[in-house]
């Protein structure tokens, strides 16, 4: 267990900043290579390859990309891209397929709402909150993953910001208590003692009762998935701007204790905390990134100077880490995502040692945070 060090910004934010550059000449590159394609995670470094998806989750992540460049460079040609790119996401407001609307809607409309108050995005926004909600499972309390009514998964809590929003802006208190029960089924029965995650809770359908914690993308049902623990050190965080329960923020900063005390001194993860020392024991750069964000959030949430600084640092040493040649490909001509070394699904092989899109966004997103870019899908107060 190594205790986040202070990073000297003078020395990281040149790497901040090379970083977004580099970041733009990829995502431009993918827009010209293939036009109106969304990527979900590579293979040997190439987006399109015709490989599994497991699931459709992930469009708002490029799109995304597209918002926060246009916001770091202050560019119509990037703003013109990501309307463009967003526009073609339109119709997953109505899609019941998935438990990732808040991914989809809230890195892409959201931003595109606040800059332009455009009632239409509103409708959509909301729309897709009202959408998600409609995964409720009223017997177990909880919003169900996409592959099973008696399925409960962490990731879940980075979309149910969404389902907030929408209660928030149509001051409708039943939509707001449904986000709330899952919330509190999910800390109840996946969220551990000491901060760990599991990725999944499994649910008996007939009485809601909570049967076990499982996964499918960690390495088991007790083990810490780190990309997981991320989600949730995140979702509980964002949910706590639109709830201000204590209970949120608890939770978010138990998970971050968590994260942190079992990363590495360099602070990017495993993709499993419990994965044995050996040639498994891959990293996952994408679970750092989602952490670096998420920290940097709860740096600003958290009551506690000593807990404030400690998230702080712990962001910064993992953007200090990611921004070298190891990680980002700036070194590796040809290679086509900008952040390597993720890891998608290791049981499945997809995208293992590879460029993942949500480690694309939310490396991106924190960058831009680490160079002060005010964003505007930022929850309130962030
Ligand atoms: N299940 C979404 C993820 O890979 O994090």
């Amino acid at each position: 267990m190594a205790e986040p060090r202070s990073v000297d910004m003078a020395d990281l934010r040149p790497r901040l900043q090379r970083a977004l550059d580099f970041a733009a000449d990829q995502v431009k590159a993918t827009t010209e290579r293939t036009p109106d394609y969304f990527p979900i995670y590579s293979v040997d470094g190439q987006w399109q390859h015709g490989g599994e998806l497991w699931t459709d989750w992930c469009a708002g992540f490029h799109a995304g990309m597209m918002w926060i460049l246009a916001q770091a460079k202050g560019s119509q040609e990037w703003r013109s891209l990501a309307e463009h790119y967003s526009s073609l996401l339109e119709h997953k407001q109505h899609d019941r397929d998935v438990h990732d609307l808040g991914f989809i809607f809230l890195s892409t409309y959201l931003p595109w709402y606040n800059l332009t108050k455009n009632e239409h995005l509103h409708e959509i926004l909301i729309t897709a909150g009202r959408t998600l909600a409609l995964r409720f499972i009223p017997k177990g309390q909880y919003l169900r993953s996409f592959v099973a009514p008696e399925s409960l998964f962490i990731d879940i809590m980075m979309n149910v910001p969404i389902i907030f929003y929408a209660a928030r802006e149509t001051n409708d208190q039943a939509l707001f208590d449904l986000a709330v029960a899952h919330c509190r089924t999910t800390e109840r029965t996946i969220v551990r003692a000491n901060g760990g995650t599991a990725h999944e809770g499994i649910f008996d359908l007939p009485t809601g009762d909570f049967l076990r914690q499982t996964t499918h993308q960690g390495l088991s049902g007790d083990s810490d998935w780190s990309r997981g623990l991320a989600w949730s050190l995140y979702g509980f965080g964002t949910v706590y701007t639109y709830t201000n329960d204590p209970s949120d923020l608890a939770v978010a900063e138990r998970n971050a204790d968590h994260f942190i005390d079992r990363c590495p001194e360099n602070m990017v993860p495993p993709w499993d905390f419990d994965v044995p020392d050996g040639p498994d024991r891959l990293d996952d750069s994408s679970a750092g990134a989602i952490a670096a964000s998420g920290l940097l959030n709860l740096a600003k949430l958290t009551k506690s100077a000593t807990k404030s600084e400690r998230y702080q640092n712990a962001a910064l040493t993992i953007l200090d880490t990611l921004c070298t040649d190891r990680y980002v490909a700036w070194s590796t001509p040809g290679w086509q995502g900008v952040l390597k070394h993720g890891v998608y699904h290791f049981h499945k092989k997809l995208g293992v040692d590879e460029s993942v899109m949500w480690g694309e966004y939310f490396f991106l997103e924190a960058v831009a945070k680490g160079l002060g870019v005010p964003l505007a899908n930022s929850p309130s107060g962030l």
